[in-house]
Order: structure tokens, then sequence, then C-alpha cells
């Protein structure tokens, strides 16, 4: 089993072997008394991996957990306070307590939620995180960022509430679609953009398929930077939880990214958008001079090598007015995250009056 730790205001650890689904009860019991536990999950997932007969339920009963299940619709339209609201409505009905717990079971969307729930109900009470996305196993399980959309745009209301501990079951994996695995793979990209320009020597090497292939038995390549992207956040997260300084690394491609997914309504997923937002961020901010990294012909041939559209469907004043209702908006200037060169970016300001113009360049950079 790999394990990383996390190293914040709560230190935590990511475990990460294929069939751990079946060992979660006996991991679990070692951070938890015995409780009420409340497995939050979509109707996909659920399906999947959730109910009385999964090995999930199975290993937590069999530990000594009294198993409850949240369900709701899968899909990003559904990260509302409208749902945390009817999860905690659930857990009152059903009495919980201070001292039981949640489970987030999914990907990004039941992650946020649950983690955001797991923080308000009672003032907060503990979650685990079992992500079976590839995206909310790199990016959304860890860091402590949990919350909701709002009307006005992504990940508006919310809590920073870590989990006690996170379990990645890699079998989970096995039912991804293509587009799925995209949505994760780009966050990994990020990563090594970021912080280790290994990663991305590892994704370009021949051969590495990201499981975008037929047999998908062998993850050994997919752990391996699975693990190196999680050391970037890691240690980025630890160096500064808050995001007040460098954790805005962290936002490589997330303005326009955030912009394409919210003009798409939601049709271009996060990870795909992110990959789109951060090409053209890359393209704007080399026609701008502040590098010559030519970053951003790297990532659109990687990002085409697996099958990306990297058409954003949106023009450059639609995509500057949804960047603008986005959180990261500050009032006359906003943070741009640009490369330095592979394996390093920097931030820089950007006057909101520019935002237009620079999403332009990333437009034209696409031929859009
Ligand atoms: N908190 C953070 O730090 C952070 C970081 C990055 C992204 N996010 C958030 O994460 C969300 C995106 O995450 P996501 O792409 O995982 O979204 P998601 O949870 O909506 O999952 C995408 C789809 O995959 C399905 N699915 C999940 N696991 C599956 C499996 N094993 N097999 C088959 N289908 C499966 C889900 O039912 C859903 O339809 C966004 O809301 C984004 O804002 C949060």
């Amino acid at each position: 089993m790999k394990t990383i730790n996390i190293s914040c205001s709560r230190d935590y650890n990511i475990m990460i072997e294929p069939g751990l689904l079946s060992h979660a009860g006996e991991l679990a019991a070692s951070f938890l008394p015995p409780c009420k536990l409340c497995v939050v999950t979509d109707e996909t997932v659920g399906r999947l991996y959730g109910g009385p007969q999964s090995a999930l339920f199975k290993s937590l009963a069999s530990a000594g957990f009294d198993v409850y299940q949240y369900t709701f619709p899968a899909g990003e339209k559904h990260k509302t306070l409208e749902t945390v609201g009817a999860i905690l409505d659930y857990l009152s009905e059903q009495r919980f307590h201070r001292g039981d717990a949640l489970v987030a079971l999914g990907g990004g969307v039941p992650g946020d939620m649950t983690g955001f729930a797991a923080a308000i109900y009672m003032r907060g009470i503990k979650f685990i995180q079992i992500p079976t996305t590839l995206l909310a196993c790199v990016d959304s399980s860890i860091g402590g960022k949990t919350g909701v959309d709002l009307a006005a745009g992504k990940n508006l209301a919310g809590a920073f509430w870590h989990p006690e501990l996170v379990l990645v079951d890699t079998d989970t994996f096995d039912t991804l679609t293509d587009d799925l695995y995209r949505d994760g793979l780009a966050e990994i990209i990020k990563a090594g953009m970021i912080g280790d320009a290994t990663i991305l020597e590892d994704v370009v090497r021949e051969g590495f398929q990201a499981d975008l292939s037929a047999d998908r038995t062998d993850k050994s390549d997919l752990i391996n930077v699975i693990v190196k992207a999680l050391r970037v956040k890691a240690a980025i997260v630890a160096a500064d939880e808050r995001e007040t300084g460098i954790r805005q690394l962290l936002n490589l491609g997330h303005t326009i990214g955030h912009a394409i997914e919210r003009c798409s309504g939601y049709a271009i997923a996060h990870g795909r958008a992110v990959a789109i937002g951060t090409v053209m961020a890359c393209a704007a901010a080399e026609r701008k001079g502040w590098t010559d990294s030519n970053c951003a012909d790297l990532l659109r041939d990687l990002f085409l090598q697996f099958g990306y559209s990297l058409d954003p469907r949106a023009g450059a004043a639609e995509l500057a007015a949804a960047a603008l209702h986005d959180k990261k908006a500050r009032t006359d200037s906003i943070t741009i995250v640009y490369p330095k060169q592979p394996g390093e970016c920097g931030l820089r300001p950007l006057p909101v009056s520019e935002l237009e113009g620079f999403i332009r360049y990333g437009l034209d950079y696409l031929g859009q």
C-alpha cells in the first residue's frame, strides 16, 4: 500500500491500493471509535460501490460501525445548498450526533458536499474521503476545501474542513469512462506543471496510457504519477493551507477553466475545462511576454495526444464575464497562474480590465 501524509492543521494519510474498499472498515476503525457512519454518494457511484451488499458496507459493518447511506442524483448541477440541506436533514432524522461521522464516496461532487456537510453539521463532525474518480483522488479529496456552487458561480459557499483519512481503491477506476480519466489526467498534468516536471516526462513517455486503454489491469504507471501529483499538492497545502499565497498555484488554468465550465452549462466537465484553461493561460502569458517557456505547445500537444477536445465553446467576452463571477475575482485585479518552466509556475496580478484581452490571446492560440 502507498501512503502519503498531509501535514497541516490536521495531519492525515492518503492510502492507495487496489481492493481497499474491502478493508475500509478496519482502516477507519483506527481513526474513529464505533459510531454511526453515513456514506454520502451519488446515484451512479451508489449503484456501483454502495448499498448494503457492497464490499464497503460489509467491511464498515464488520468493523463495528452502524452504516447508513444518503444518495443524491449525480452531477455538478446537484452540488448545491439544497442537496447539502437534504443531507443535514437526513442526518438529524437518523439522530446523528457529534461523535458520528460521514463517508464521502464518489468524485469531487460528493466529496465537496460531504465535507461541507461534515463541517457544518452540529458545528463539525468527522469524515472520511473515498474518492472514486481520478480527479477526486489527486485533487479534490485532499487539502480541506469543501463547498457548493451558487447561482453566481462555482464553489462560492464552503469551508475548510479536512478528512480524517483518504482511502483510494484504484479498482474503482475500472468503471471510469475515458472522459472521466481525462478529467483526472488534466489535474495530474497540472500538478506536473506546478511542481514536478518528472510527472510530465512520465506522461509523455511512450507507452503511458493513463488507462485510456482497453487493458486497465496494470495500474503501476498510473499509481506512480498519482503519488507524485499528491506529493505536489501535499507540499503546497502544508505551506499555505488557507490559500493566502502559494496555494493559488493550484489554480493553474482554473480562472478560465471555471468560466468554460460555467458557460457550457457544465456540459464541459471540470477536468477537461481546466485542461483548456491551462493551455489558454499558458499561451496568453507567453504572448504577454511573462514567460518564454513554450509550455502552451507542450500542453496542447499532450492533451491532443490523449484525445482532449480543446474547444472552449464560448467567446472572450462571455468567458471574461463568467470568470469575474468566480470567487478568485478581486475588485480591480485577479491573480493569474503562469508557467515559468515545466515544473515551476508563478503568480501575477492582471487588471480586471485586461482579462477579456488575455482570454482572447488564449482563444487566438487555439484558433478559436
Ligand atoms: N475541493 C477541491 O479542492 C476540489 C479540487 C478540484 C475539483 N473539485 C470539484 O470536484 C468536482 C469535479 O470532480 P469529479 O469530476 O470527480 O465530479 P463528479 O463527482 O461529478 O464525478 C463525475 C462523474 O463520474 C461518476 N463517477 C464517479 N466515480 C465513478 C466510477 N468509479 N465509475 C464510474 N463513474 C463514476 C459520477 O457519478 C459523476 O457522474 C467539481 O465540482 C470541482 O469543483 C474540488
